[in-house]
Formats: C-alpha cells, structure tokens, sequence
C-alpha cells in the first residue's frame, strides 16, 4: 500500500475508533441524546432548565411548544437576543430530543 494511502486508512480507522468510544462513553454514563444535549443549555436556562433571571424556564413546557420555539427561531421567523444563533446549531432530531427532556422536567 503506498504510504499515503496507509495513512489514510491508519486516520480513518483511528477516528472510528474515537467516535465508538464517545458513543460508549455516553452510554457509559447514563446519559440520553436529550440529556446531553441540554447539558449545552442549562448554562443559561439553569439547572434542568428551571429557568435564570432573565431567561425563561423549559422545564415542563410542551415538547412540541419547544421544538417548534427552536425552529422559529433558527428560522428567524422569531426575533431573539441571542436563541437565534444557538437554535441553528441542532439537528431537528437533537432538538426533539432536548424537548422531551425538559418536557419530562
Ligand atoms: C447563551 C444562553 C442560552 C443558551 C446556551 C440557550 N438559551 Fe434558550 N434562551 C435564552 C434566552 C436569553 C432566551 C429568551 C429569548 C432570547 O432573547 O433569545 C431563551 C429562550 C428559549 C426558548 C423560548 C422559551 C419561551 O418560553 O419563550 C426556548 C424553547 C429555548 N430558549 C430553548 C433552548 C434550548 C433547547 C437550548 C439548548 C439547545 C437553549 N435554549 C440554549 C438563552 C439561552
């Protein structure tokens, strides 16, 4: 095999291997796709989602009121401060996810 070719493959399988450990890892620690994801949330929204100051609680909102909060605003559709940028960063399975969490809160 030439050189870079083994390289290729020696990355590749190199970065397999990384993705299976984090996927393990998760599952490791018991967490849900929807718990992981509202890790990268409750730094604002508070601790499961309760809610900070100025930012509105999720916990125990409907989970179809959430997703469909999330589109609007990745769509611009709804004006914010800043959920505009953070709604554009997840997948609509992610954000189905994150809204059965916080509607289970
Ligand atoms: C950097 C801080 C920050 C992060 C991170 C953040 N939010 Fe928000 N969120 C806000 C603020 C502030 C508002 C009020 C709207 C605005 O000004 O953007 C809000 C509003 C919302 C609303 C509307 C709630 C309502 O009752 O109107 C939803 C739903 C929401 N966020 C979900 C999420 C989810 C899900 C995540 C994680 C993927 C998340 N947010 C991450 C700050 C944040």
């Amino acid at each position: 095999m030439p050189k870079t070719k083994q390289i290729a493959a020696t990355v590749v399988a190199v970065s397999l291997i990384g993705s299976l450990a984090v996927a393990s890892g998760v599952q490791a620690a018991g967490l849900s796709l929807g718990a992981l994801v509202a890790s990268q949330c409750n730094t604002c929204h508070g601790t499961d989602g309760e809610g900070a100051q100025s930012v509105p609680r999720l916990a125990g909102l409907d989970a179809d009121e959430i997703f469909e909060s999330m589109k609007a605003f990745a769509s611009g559709e709804d004006t914010a401060s800043i959920m505009d940028r953070v709604a554009k960063g997840y997948s609509d399975e992610q954000l189905h996810a994150v809204a059965n969490y916080y509607s289970e809160q």
